[in-house]
């Protein structure tokens, strides 16, 4: 994956729990003491031994670690350095959801190199949907976790979400998404 993403994980680390615990996690991983690089590509092995190292250091399981830098992603990393992006992928929550594969093709655009996931919804009423999230890559259900409880805060909801693995053809991790406005947001 892009080092965009290595680093926001060090970002994550660096501002919750300070330097030394980077620098911990960091050796622990088996990294050299070196920037990453936005713009470069790093192996997907990369971010799963960061993770597996934040996970040993700080006493908790990799899901968790991972579903807190989904939330961290969204109401920081992309909200701070891909706003516009963000904004134009839509006005709700619903919405946004919907052009989630149009805005990380228009990501490609910078990140030419990019192996995105893919998500598609369905079953959508007023105040729910099914979000279907397909990657090439294993274990990363608990990131998207992260990342919609993130989304929800950005569009001032109320969110809960159930997830089940789809075996098959085309596996996939399937998510219930269901929303009520936040107390006091407007409709
Ligand atoms: C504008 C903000 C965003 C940017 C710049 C961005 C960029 C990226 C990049 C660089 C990767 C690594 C993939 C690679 O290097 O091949 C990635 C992966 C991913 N992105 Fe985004 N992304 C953004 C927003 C989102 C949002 C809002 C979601 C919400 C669902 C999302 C879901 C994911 C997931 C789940 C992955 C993990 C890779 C996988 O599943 O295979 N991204 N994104």
């Amino acid at each position: 994956m892009y080092g965009l993403i290595n680093k926001a994980v060090e970002g994550l680390v660096r501002s919750k729990f300070g330097d030394a615990k980077w620098e911990r996690i960091r050796s622990r991983a088996g990294l050299p003491d070196e920037p990453f690089i936005s713009m470069e590509q790093y192996e997907d092995k990369t971010t799963y031994d960061l993770v597996a190292a934040a996970s040993e250091e700080l006493g908790a399981p990799a899901e968790a670690i991972l579903e807190e830098f989904g939330y961290y992603w969204t109401t920081y990393t992309a909200a701070a350095g891909y706003g516009e992006l963000m904004k134009a992928a839509g006005k709700t929550l619903p919405e946004f959801l919907r052009n989630l594969d149009q805005m990380h093709t228009r990501i490609k655009l910078s990140f030419p190199q990019l192996n995105p996931p893919s998500f598609a919804v369905s079953d959508e009423t007023a105040s729910a949907l099914v979000l279907s999230y397909y990657s090439s890559r294993p274990g990363l259900a608990p990131l998207v976790v992260g990342l919609l409880r993130g989304l929800g805060e950005r569009f001032n909801v109320e969110l809960t979400t159930r997830s089940e693995r789809i075996e098959g053809v085309r596996p996939h991790d399937r998510f219930y998404v269901s929303w009520t406005p936040c107390a006091g947001a407007t409709p």
